[in-house]
């Protein structure tokens, strides 16, 4: 299976062609990247240059990799950027967070009871050469899951645009399906214990409890990223160029960036019962290959 299918459209909303919608949904749901060849977020000469700019300022400090934008509160964070400079990237990020939710709401109309917006945020700063520990560095292969804020189940849907001014593009690996993932490791994986997520929450570690299921993608993420032998096997790597954008499930298709700059993301948190095959999920795939209730 190609981890990848491209999607020839232009537009940031619909409405779209039911067959393209239908086709589209059932490759998603199997983990794959739809990547969107001919869809550019533009930006205007001014937000060009702020772009830029971040890309010359922005440092590896203590303040991460990335500019964020929390649409449900109007908030950033400056991240690897000055205050000044962050300030001039609200616009641009605030105008994704639309374009991006109109994508999905008109791609996935089924997901729009079950769909909320997360954070928005602009990496600047380039990937190749930064020098990470082994469960922080992106350039390994991993599925996402948040050590701080519990899924329960819950899907992590991402948009990516790249949006770099000097035409670099983004190059990811990508993996095997999310069962064979999950196969790979599960044997290796620490068993959920109820007292430790009890433990994390109390203490402040975690907005809410995790569940059985986030231990395990917990588990996933780090067994990947820690099996030299498996990351370096061969695997598809796949280059973004600048002026496209592709949305994929980033909880289920294993993925590594390993080199570029200049991205706009958007997150969004999916409730599988909105999907057209919840059972795709890796909440159902989990369930199935351990027999017990993960939630
Ligand atoms: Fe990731």
């Amino acid at each position: 299976m190609s981890g990848m299918v491209s999607l020839h459209m232009s537009s940031w909303s619909g409405p779209f062609d039911p067959d393209l919608r239908k086709q589209a949904n059932a490759d998603l749901e199997a983990g794959r990247v739809l990547f969107l060849p001919e869809l550019n977020f533009a930006l205007s000469a001014s937000e060009l240059d702020s772009v830029r700019a971040a890309t010359q300022e922005a440092h590896d400090g203590d303040g991460g990799k990335s500019v964020s934008y929390d649409p449900t509160t109007g908030r950033h964070k400056a991240g690897p950027l000055s205050e000044a400079l962050a300030e001039r990237l609200v616009e641009p990020m605030a105008r994704f967070t639309e374009a991006a939710t109109s994508l999905v709401v008109g791609l996935f109309p089924g997901y729009a009871a079950g769909l909320n917006a997360g954070r928005t945020s602009f990496r600047p700063v380039e990937i190749e050469g930064r020098s990470l520990s082994w469960r922080k560095d992106d350039r390994r292969l991993h599925v996402d899951a948040f050590p701080s804020r519990p899924m329960g189940g819950k899907r992590i849907l991402r948009v990516f645009s790249n949006v770099d001014p000097d035409a670099q593009p983004r190059r990811w690996r990508l993996g095997e399906p999310f069962e064979a993932h999950a196969q790979r490791f599960l044997s290796r994986l620490p068993r959920p214990s109820r007292s430790q997520a009890w433990m994390l929450s109390r203490f402040g570690l975690t907005h809410g409890v995790q569940t059985s299921y986030d231990q395990l993608m917990l588990g996933l993420h780090d067994a990947a990223k820690r099996d030299a032998a498996y990351q370096a096997a061969e695997a598809q790597v796949q280059d973004f160029p600048a002026g496209t954008s592709w949305i994929v499930y980033t909880d289920q298709m294993p993925h590594a960036a390993l080199a570029g700059r200049c991205a706009f993301e958007q997150t969004f948190y999916v409730r599988p019962e909105v999907m057209a095959d919840p059972d795709s999920a890796p909440l159902a795939i989990l369930e199935r290959l351990t027999g017990r209730a993960l939630v």
